[in-house]
Order: C-alpha cells, then structure tokens, then sequence
C-alpha cells in the first residue's frame, strides 16, 4: 500500500482558549488534507492537545478543578471549534491519552538503553511560564528576563535529572539538513537553524522533580517527563508507534510539519535528533510559518490580545476567514490582523470578483438558454489552458505550502474571466452570432464548474454551495467541457455585500 501524505499541526496546550493563530496553523493543514484528497491521494491529517505541565497544572489550579477534566474541557472546545472551522482532521491525539503515555515511556527506555538518555544534576534558570530552561547567558542577555516571554526568572532549580545528548548529534543534524535542502522551510529560516547547530548543541534536561502532571519517568520515580520531549512524541503515538507497526509503516515519516516559527527550534532540532536515537526515518519537511500580529504584537494568550475565530466568524463566513488567512500573506511571512483588511479581501475578492461572476453566468443562463446549459459549445482554448496550468502548477505549489500563490492564479481567471464577459458581450450575440453565444456560455460554466472544485479547499462550504448553483457535485479539479442540455439551478448571492 502506498504511504500517505502525513500532515500535522503543532498539538496546542490546553492551558487557555484557542485563537485566530492557532486556527491559522489548523486551517492551513486542513486546506493541504482537501487538496490532496480532491485529487485523489490518501492523506492524513493530525492534530492534538498538549496537555502536561506546570502552566496546564496551574491553569487548573487557578479554576479550582482537577488538571484532568480541565483538559477534557479544552479537548472539547478545540473539537468543538474545529469542526466550526470545517477541519477534517483524521486524529486527535491527547497527551494524556494511555497511547501516547505509554509510547513516551517505551521511547524513553530505548534512548537510555542506547546510551543517549543518562543522569546527572541540572542547574540553572528555568522559566514557568515558557517550561523552557535557559543558560545563564541567554537570561543575562535579556536582563534577568525570559529570553522567550520577558517575564523575570524567578527559579534557579538544582536537582537530579535525566538526559538527552542532543550534542550527539550536531554533526549528523548538519549532514542531514545539507543532504535534504527541503526540510526547513520556508528557506528563509533555515540560515538560523544552522547557525544554532553549528555553534554547538548542549544536552537536553528532559526530567523534572516535583511536578506531578506528568508523564511518569519510567526509569525513577518522583520525576517527570519534561514536556517537549512528552509533545513531540504526538506525531508518532498518534499513529501507532510502536504497538501498530503496520498501520506506521503506512503513515510515516511525516510530510510536512506544519508550526509557528517560535517552536521551529524543538521541531528542527530536538525532535530529529530524538529520531535519530530511535533509528527512525526523519520527518521530509517542517514548515515555520509567521504570526498574525496585531498592533504589531504577536497575537497570544500571554499578551492577552487574541481574538477567536467565534467573533471573526459572528460577522463573516468561517469561509471567509479561510479564504483570508491563506491570500492575505505568503505563508511563511508575518502578517497584521485587523477586520479592515478582511473586510477589503470580501468585498474585492469574494463579492465583486467571484460572487458577481456567478451571479452573472447564471442569470445569463436563465436568460439565452431557459436556465439549461447550452448544447453543442465550445469551449475557448485560453480558458482551457490557464485551468491546465493552475492544476498542474497547483499540484507543485501545494508542496511547498504556497497557498497564497494558488489563489493568485486563481482570481486570475476569475478577473479574466469577468473581462471576457466585458468583451463577448453575450448580450449582443442573441441576435447577431447565437452560435459564438453557445461557445461563450460554455466558456463560461466550464469555468465556473472548475472553480467550484479547485476552490473547494480554500472555501469548502461555498463551494458546496457553488455546486449547488450548477448542479454539478464537486468532484477532482479539471478542465473539461461542462455537459450539454443539463439544467442549472442557480441560487442566493454567494457573498452578499450588506447596504
Ligand atoms: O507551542 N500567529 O502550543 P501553543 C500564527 N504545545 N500562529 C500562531 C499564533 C500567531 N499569533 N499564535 C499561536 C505550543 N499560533 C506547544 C506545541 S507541538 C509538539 C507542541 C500557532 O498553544 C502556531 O502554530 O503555544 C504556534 O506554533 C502554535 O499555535 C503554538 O501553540
Ligand atoms: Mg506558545
């Protein structure tokens, strides 16, 4: 059986409420899971929770309930909000789930018994917050801060631990990454990766004493499994490592891990070496895309500045936010969030260009051909040669994430499309040419009918609704006639713009 495409978001922590960014990383992976469904190839989607921790523990604590059924509860909002946004993730995996504990357990025995776990004492600062432990010099050089979220350090920790020897594998990590130009990505990001690397890599505390919400280091008791060697852990749990080798083997390695640029680090760098000292096969790409920012802050639950898809999508489509997320920057860039800017892309993009145009083919229809398409049209040679070249430079662009990219192309015909009706004139040729009118007409539903499917990804409820306006089901994306003589049905403004 062939593998399937693997993709996966980071798995989110269940330490407080999802937000635009979060939905960001969810729908881009959701949008590359449709596309290459639509065309045919088996993929599969996962996503998740990342449930152990201090903050998590905290977060409980703050409530007054038990860490457990917090995090049930946030599983539940974040399946809840999913399946909102229309995510058609294949798994969810929790880190409190007993797959995944005892895959954690079964992976830290097999790095120690290879020699790459050891015990020794760790000390140094440690931010809660972040769960991140730091050297001196990184805290120094923010002024006594967290190098990651500026809040002061507070601990200094001193305790027995257990670790990983990530600086094993600096000079195998710089050979893979030079052998596979493809797996940092986008490649922008890449240089400072490398230059981490190259300056050296310290070993990896990977146990805690003291913090109970856990997953229990098998080796020792009274120590806990630190949280980022217990998350990265999801991408392979999730898919039966190490009970379901059969079901493994079919699924990994992944394709592509899809993360915001400020975890880059774990998953370039932690987690290949981790894989590494399982004698597993690497990961073909990780992607680190950029933050929505807001005021040019980062949008985050730290700063307290998030706004969630509910109230985005109380005045706009979860289509339409969708639609947004994957035109409005390269994925890869940063980009500024405000309603205006979502507001513009509807009414420009969606309502002018594409709604209109619908709405134009079908009272056409209704007009010249009784709401039936025409018999016997032809279907313009430039139309059926940009529809070839989208598909076909698509099917590369989808691979790199160039989201972006493919909707340029898209609206492309969209504007070209709206023009030739500028120029055709459909409403001169009744009576002047009714046989150029039929090749215009199925000019037109062709193309339509091939934007209901190649958008189906990128605004999969409206498509469905596009679909109903032609009476045609959505199927895989490509340039054929549409059928003679078969009744168009038309329908409600796709994108109604309010007066
Ligand atoms: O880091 N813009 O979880 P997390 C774009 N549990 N994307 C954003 C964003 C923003 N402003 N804010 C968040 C964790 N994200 C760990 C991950 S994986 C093994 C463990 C997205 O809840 C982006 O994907 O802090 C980012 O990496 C992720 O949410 C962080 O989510
Ligand atoms: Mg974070």
């Amino acid at each position: 059986m062939a593998k399937k495409y693997y993709i996966t978001t980071p798995i989110y922590y269940a330490n407080s409420r999802l937000h635009i960014g979060h939905a960001y990383s969810t729908i881009a992976c959701d949008v590359v899971k449709k596309w290459h469904t639509l065309f045919g190839r088996e993929c599969f989607f996962l996503t998740g929770m990342d449930e152990h921790g201090e903050k998590i523990f905290l977060s409980a604590k703050e409530k007054n309930i038990q860490p457990q059924e917090w995090v049930d509860r946030m599983a539940e909002d974040a399946k809840k909000l999913w399946k909102f946004l229309n995510i058609s993730y294949d798994d969810f995996i929790r880190t409190t789930e007993p797959r995944h504990e005892k895959t954690v357990q079964y992976i830290f025995k097999k790095i120690a018994q290879k020699g790459d776990i050891y015990k020794g004492v760790y000390s140094g600062p440690y931010c809660v917050s972040c769960e991140s432990y730091f050297t001196e010099a990184q805290v120094r050089d923010a002024g006594g801060n967290c190098p990651d979220c500026g809040r002061p350090i507070t601990e200094i920790k001193r305790e027995e631990a257990y670790f990983f020897r990530l600086s094993k594998y600096q000079t195998k990590l710089l050979k893979f990454y030079e052998e596979n130009p493809d797996f940092l990505m986008p490649k922008d990001k890449a240089n400072k990766t490398l230059d981490t690397v190259k300056s050296g890599l310290r070993d990896l505390c990977l146990t805690r004493q003291n913090l109970e919400w856990g997953i229990p280091n098998p080796l020792e008791e009274g120590m806990t499994i630190y949280v980022w060697f217990d998350a990265l852990i999801n991408y392979v749990s999730a898919i039966g490592y190490p009970c379901n080798l059969e079901k493994f083997n079919e699924i990994w390695p992944a394709d592509c891990h899809v993360v915001g640029k400020e975890i880059f680090h774990f998953h370039t760098v932690i987690w290949p070496a981790m894989l590494m000292a399982l004698d597993l096969e690497l990961p073909k790409m990780v992607f680190g895309h950029g933050w929505w920012t807001i005021k040019s802050e980062k949008m985050s639950k730290s700063k307290g500045n998030i706004i969630t898809p509910y109230e985005i999508c109380e005045k706009y489509h979860p289509d339409v936010l969708r639609y947004f997320f994957m035109r409005e920057v390269p994925f890869g860039q940063d980009g500024a969030f405000t309603e205006q800017r979502i507001s513009e892309r509807y009414t420009s993009d969606l309502a002018n260009s594409l709604g209109n145009l619908f709405r134009r083919v079908e009272t056409m229809c209704v007009k010249y051909f009784d709401g039936r398409s025409p018999c016997s049209g032809k279907v313009n040679e430039k139309f059926l040669k940009k529809m070839e070249k989208i598909i076909q430079e698509g099917e590369k662009q989808i691979l790199t994430l160039k989201f972006s990219r493919i909707l340029e192309g898209i609206w492309e015909i969209i504007d070209e499309t709206n023009a030739y009706i500028e120029q055709e004139k459909p409403w001169t040729l009744k009576k002047e040419n009714p046989q150029k009118l039929q090749d215009v007409m199925e000019t037109l539903l062709t193309v339509l009918n091939f934007l209901k499917d190649v958008l189906y990804p990128f605004l999969p409820e409206k498509s469905k609704e596009m679909s109903q306006h032609l009476g045609f089901e959505i199927s895989k994306p490509q340039a054929r006639n549409f059928p003679f003589n078969k009744k168009v049905p038309g329908g409600e403004v796709l994108f109604p713009v309010e007066k």
